[in-house]
């Protein structure tokens, strides 16, 4: 018996480059991508959510408005995937949003995460059933709601010996350690900034939306007095369960460390931002690999937009020679593709009211049916 299904992923991340949307197909436990895109906000939408993002006081009409606005943007990249490549909506299952993030606030005692992008505009505007709010289902269930994507690292990069590290470098980075166990959950939380510190610099002094291979970081030089006081966030030495986003890592932030330092020149400023993502992850990484500093290399992979970044990856290199640093491309997954297939795969669970066990990642009580259903 054929018992594929199809399943839609979508998300836009933290760096709001882009509304990443992907078809894939279940078959027996087998994932494989069949359908990508990558579309732009309308720009004016785009303005619109850094703004909310970097002051997050708007009125109810405002915020009702964007909601929505966010899901039409969402359903019409979805119609015009299918469109592209002659795909039926009747033929997916379902769609996995993830929404837009607009706010994470995971430690307060009144913890909350908001992502946006209206799901019954989703499933009206593409008349597909549509799951969405996972991660508010995790916070219910007394988690901080990220990070997810190990879960489906567990699903897709699991290996059965050694020690295999997944490296998620969006906006902000995770890792996740793949348990050697398949169907066991992964430790994985947030190390901090990836790319949105540097995106942000960039786009200041050279209005560019990312420094292309981190060509100007690369021109520049390791500040180290800037160096240790971004360091000494307080972030970085917690212990996890911990995520994070523009909430702590933003322009105010950066400011009040750069604070007095007149003389740095902004190409070393950008240095020392790589600096900080590189170092922050192979810290992370070096204090809780699993095997406690075992002899064998660590086999890194690394996905997200960070890994085109050619600075950014052999620094990592040179911070951690006892791995192998590579593109998830040479896993089977190019690095862009993996955060839009975790929805596309947690839907599939969603609406096979499958239980996951967030307990390692997230800090839940127990393992819950993620997300919310709108029927088409
Ligand atoms: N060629 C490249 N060189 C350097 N950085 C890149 C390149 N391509 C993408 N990026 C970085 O990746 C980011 C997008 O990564 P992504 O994984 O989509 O993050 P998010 O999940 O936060 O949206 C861009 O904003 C940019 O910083
Ligand atoms: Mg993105």
């Amino acid at each position: 018996m054929d018992d594929v299904a199809y399943y839609i992923g979508i998300i836009s991340g933290t760096s709001m480059d882009g509304i990443d949307c992907v078809v894939v197909s279940l078959r027996n436990g087998h994932l494989d991508l069949l359908a990508t895109q990558s579309s732009k906000y309308p720009d004016e939408l785009r303005l619109k959510l850094f703004d909310v993002c970097a002051n997050p006081t708007l009125t109810l009409l405002e915020f009702g408005q964007l909601d929505i606005a966010v899901g039409k943007a969402f359903g019409n990249a979805i119609n015009h995937l299918l469109e592209t490549h002659k795909i039926r909506p009747e033929a997916i299952t379902a769609i996995g949003s993830h929404g837009q993030t607009v706010f994470h606030s995971p430690s307060s005692q009144d913890a909350f995460s908001l992502q946006i992008g209206d799901p019954n505009t989703i499933a009206h505007t593409t008349g597909i059933t549509t799951v969405a709010d996972f991660r508010q289902r995790d916070v219910a269930a007394g988690g901080q709601g990220a990070p997810l994507a190990p879960l489906f690292h567990q699903f897709y990069f699991y290996h059965p010996r050694g020690s295999r590290c997944v490296l998620n470098i969006g906006g902000i980075s995770n890792i996740t350690w793949i348990n050697t166990e398949e169907l066991s959950t992964p430790v994985g939380f947030d190390t901090g900034p990836g790319n949105a510190l540097m995106d942000l610099w960039v786009t200041q002094w050279l209005q560019l939306p990312y420094d292309a291979d981190g060509a100007w970081a690369a021109s520049g030089a390791v500040d180290k007095v800037l160096l240790d006081r971004l360091l000494a966030e307080d972030y970085f030495r917690r212990p996890a369960p911990k995520s994070t986003g523009r909430e702590l890592f933003n322009h105010k932030w950066l400011e009040e460390c750069l604070k007095g330092l007149h003389t740095i020149e902004p190409a070393d400023v950008q240095r020392t931002l790589l600096e900080l993502t590189a170092r922050t992850v192979a810290d992370a990484l070096l204090e809780t690999r699993p095997d406690n500093g075992g002899s064998t290399k660590v086999e890194l992979l690394v996905c997200g937009g960070g890994a085109y970044n050619k600075t950014l990856m052999c620094r990592l290199q040179e911070l951690l020679p006892d791995s192998r640093v590579s593109s998830t491309a040479s896993h089977g997954m190019p690095p862009d593709w993996i955060e839009a297939c975790t929805f596309a795969w947690l839907a599939s669970k969603t609406i096979n009211r499958e239980r996951v066990d967030t307990r390692l990642l997230t800090g839940s009580r127990e393992p819950v049916v993620l997300g919310g259903v709108y029927f088409s």
